[in-house]
């Protein structure tokens, strides 16, 4: 099937639905600038997954403190970028309630940046640094921890170390019951930009398969359930993909 008429299929499939629920992942802020993980060029291709498994968890930052940030700095600490055209839409298409809200994996913030309201982050936020100390309510953003000479950054309250507001490997997902619920309630479910390779989100993801057969995936390559997609648009440029899917819904 043509790339036109992907678009009119995945553009009708929107205008008919009232609850439309948009999930991303990291393939959706490669073209802001930030590397995806299991991509072409994704960051576990070019460092190896089990490293960067074995360093983005909770038990490395407890033990390996200083080895994790020191790879968190290098690799983590993402640089400021813009959101993308994608992003964009994706506010524009929430303000035209088009879609109701995004359940996102990525730590980038650039959904909120880009004007959306309703985001959902299941994996944190990688710009936000919270304090270890119990009932200490100290959050600094990367800006602080970029300024400060020590590789691991402590609060500037009370001196404990400083951990990222990411979900790392071995912690529980952030917002997991309002995620889960805000995916199986969809009356259409989108996927953007994300290899749908990990849990729970990609378990949320695979229920709502199991119920409806309203399911878009748009990504570059395979994802683990383009089995169940009703629609399935292979893109490198989801910025592109949304401006030529809104012109059959407007
Ligand atoms: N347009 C469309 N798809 C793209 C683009 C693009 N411009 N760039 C990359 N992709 C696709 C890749 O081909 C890949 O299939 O996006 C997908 C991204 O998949 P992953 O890198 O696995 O990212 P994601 O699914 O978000 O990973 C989930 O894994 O490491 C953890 O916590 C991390 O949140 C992350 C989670
Ligand atoms: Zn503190």
């Amino acid at each position: 099937m043509n790339d036109v008429n992907i678009y009119k299929d995945i553009g009708s499939l929107l205008a008919s639905s009232k609850n439309t629920v948009v999930v991303t992942g990291a393939g959706i802020s490669t073209e802001a600038g930030i590397p995806d993980f299991r991509g072409e060029k994704g960051i576990y291709r070019t460092l190896g997954e089990d490293k960067v498994m074995n360093l983005i968890n909770v038990d490395a930052f407890r033990r390996r403190t200083e080895e994790f940030y020191k790879f968190y700095r290098n690799y983590f600490m993402l640089p400021k970028v813009k959101p993308s055209r994608a992003h964009y839409l994706l506010a524009e298409m929430e303000k035209k309630g088009i879609i109701k809200a995004i359940v996102t994996q990525n730590i980038d913030n650039l959904h909120q940046k880009a004007g959306s309201k309703r985001v959902i982050a299941v994996h944190g936020n990688a710009d936000n640094f919270i304090c270890t100390k119990i009932g200490c309510p100290t959050m600094v953003d990367g800006d602080y921890v970029r300024s400060v000479s020590d590789l691991v950054p402590k609060c500037p309250q009370c001196g404990s170390i400083l951990k990222p507001d990411v979900v790392l490997f071995g912690e529980p997902i952030q917002n997991h019951r309002l995620a889960r619920d805000t995916i199986l309630n969809a009356q259409l479910l989108v996927v953007i930009g994300s290899s749908l390779t990990v849990y729970p989100l990609a378990g949320f993801v695979g229920e709502y398969c199991a119920s409806s057969e309203k399911f878009i995936i748009i990504n570059k390559g395979p994802t683990a359930l383009d089995h169940k997609a009703t629609v399935k648009l292979d893109t490198d440029n989801t910025g592109k993909a949304l401006e030529e899917i809104l012109k059959y819904i407007e």
